[in-house]
């Protein structure tokens, strides 16, 4: 039941239906748990409830795969209403009676219906308070309204005779183009009072909430509507190619967000940049990038073209040169990196530090102005300032059971296509010669050679090529 500790808006719970199916997008994975913008659909919805009422206040009807549903959202501490077999979006709200009905009233959003703002949450709560109703439908009217449930006003009214779904349209409710979009207030007392007279003798043979409207109507309660200023906030997701669409237009509202606030963003519709991402002023991001997860960016960086970096932090000034791969890693300010880098989880790129193509990191750490420009693969390692580390360097940090570090101390030189065996140190100040491999620690300011000495001999290739005449001339 209701918990009256903190309770900070007591008249309103806000039910989020989101225990259906989602046949139409012929998918295994539950609707509610695709993605846009990088998070379920049902992720969005909570995030816009929770700006209106306290997680504890928020009940989500679970159904179909309840038990991935309940996981994907659970951090964000709102609370669950099992609806076991699905019987319609009516039949829902039945199943969340016992939880909710001490509300005065509610808020009914649709875990497919994404992209509502809690401006327009808020205004439907208030128009709904205003009017004293019993029922409050959200509705908007898209260029398209086909599939939608159409909402009958009565003459042009605020008042609403009846909701219509798709496929009960007579010839002249189909010009209607003004469509329910599946958000609601309601007055507790009357719904719960009537929901138990919902039929199922319709196409789907389910329980419909949209039927309430007619039945309120019915027995002389208020059934108003709303119209919603922006259609493109309630359109819903029962398709691949409407999922598509949602993604676009949030992520459209991302970038026109980030500009806003001075972020540089060539062609916007070619970056794929997730919802919670921060980016700084005067950084410039360059066609075909993304930026994924939880990643964080200072300002004044570039990141050029074909560069994804995710659930990262980024400081001011860092550039990426095209095509850089960044996961799960800290790079601090006036970084370089690319073309072509792969920085892996774990990895923290000092200050100034270069990391450039073809190096990949995993679990190191490269100190202010350490440098690793080609070639090189460093996992597990601890790479001081001022390093520089050769092209085609090899941490060999795995012995095929256990990792093991590899500690570069501060300046050292590691010459090219040396291997490091680890675990090794390599002291400050040191030298590796080139194509060394080391298996044992360097003391500091020494010259490690871990290779065979060359021999010449001397006009061997000259005796060869003249062996090779004679025998020709010799056929
Ligand atoms: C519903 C409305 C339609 C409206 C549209 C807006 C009904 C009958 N129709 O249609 O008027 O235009 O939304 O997007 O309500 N759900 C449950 N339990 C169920 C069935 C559904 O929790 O038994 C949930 C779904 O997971 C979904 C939401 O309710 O999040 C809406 O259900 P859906 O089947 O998508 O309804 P629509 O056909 O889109
Ligand atoms: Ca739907």
């Amino acid at each position: 039941m209701r918990n009256q500790k903190i309770n900070d808006n007591p008249d309103f719970g806000i039910v989020i239906m989101a225990a259906g199916k989602g046949t139409r997008l012929k998918s295994k994975r539950a609707k509610v748990l695709h993605e846009i913008g990088g998070q379920p659909l049902l992720a969005h919805v909570i995030k816009a409830a929770q700006q209106i009422v306290a997680a504890e206040h928020i009940y989500v009807i679970i159904g179909h795969q309840a038990d991935a549903v309940q996981a994907a959202v659970e951090p964000l501490g709102v609370k669950f209403v099992l609806q076991a077999e699905q019987r319609g979006t009516g039949h829902a709200i039945m199943c969340a009676r016992d939880q909710v009905a001490s509300y005065q009233n509610i808020l009914v959003l649709s875990g497919d219906v994404p992209l509502i703002r809690k401006e327009t949450i808020a205004s439907l709560r208030d128009f709904h308070l205003g009017k004293k109703a019993a029922m409050t439908i959200l509705t908007a009217a898209p260029s398209d309204p086909f599939g939608y449930g159409r909402v009958i006003r009565a003459g042009g009214s605020d008042r609403v005779k009846a909701i219509v779904e798709q496929k009960a349209l007579s010839k002249s409710q189909q010009k209607e183009r003004e469509i329910n979009s599946g958000i609601y207030a309601f007055a507790t007392r009357p719904l719960f009072a009537n929901i138990d007279r919902l039929k199922t003798d319709n196409a789907h043979h389910e329980f419909y909430l949209t039927d309430m409207a007619a039945l309120l109507v019915k027995s002389r309660a208020t059934v108003v509507a709303l119209k919603a200023s922006d259609p493109a906030e309630v359109l819903g997701a029962n398709t691949l190619a409407e999922m598509a669409s949602l993604d676009a237009t949030m992520r459209a509202r991302k970038c026109a967000d980030l500009m806003a606030t001075g972020v540089s963003i060539y062609r916007p519709e070619t970056c794929l940049i997730d919802n919670d991402v921060e980016i700084g002023a005067d950084t410039i991001l360059e066609p075909f990038v993304q930026i994924l997860g939880r990643t964080r960016i200072g300002s004044d960086c570039r990141i050029r073209s074909f560069s994804v970096i995710s659930n990262s932090q980024i400081d001011d000034n860092v550039l990426f040169r095209p095509g850089c791969i960044i996961d799960q890693s800290t790079i601090a300010a006036g970084a370089q990196l690319g073309p072509y880098t792969h920085v892996r989880p774990g990895s923290e790129i000092g200050e100034n530090a270069h990391v450039g193509n073809f190096v990949e990191t995993k679990k190191t750490r490269m100190g202010r102005g350490a440098k690793a420009n080609h070639l090189s693969y460093l996992g597990d390692s601890d790479i001081g300032p001022g390093v520089n580390v050769g092209a085609g360097t090899i941490t060999c940090n795995y012995d095929g059971a256990h990792k093991h570090m590899t500690v570069i101390e501060e300046g050292a030189f590691i010459g090219s296509d040396s291997t490091l065996v680890a675990p090794v140190r390599i002291g400050k100040g040191a030298y590796v010669a080139a194509g060394s491999t080391i298996t044992e620690d360097v003391p500091a300011d020494a010259l490690a050679l871990g290779r065979s000495r060359q021999t010449t001999k001397e006009g061997w290739a000259r005796e060869r090529r003249d062996e090779r005449a004679k025998a020709k001339a010799g056929k």
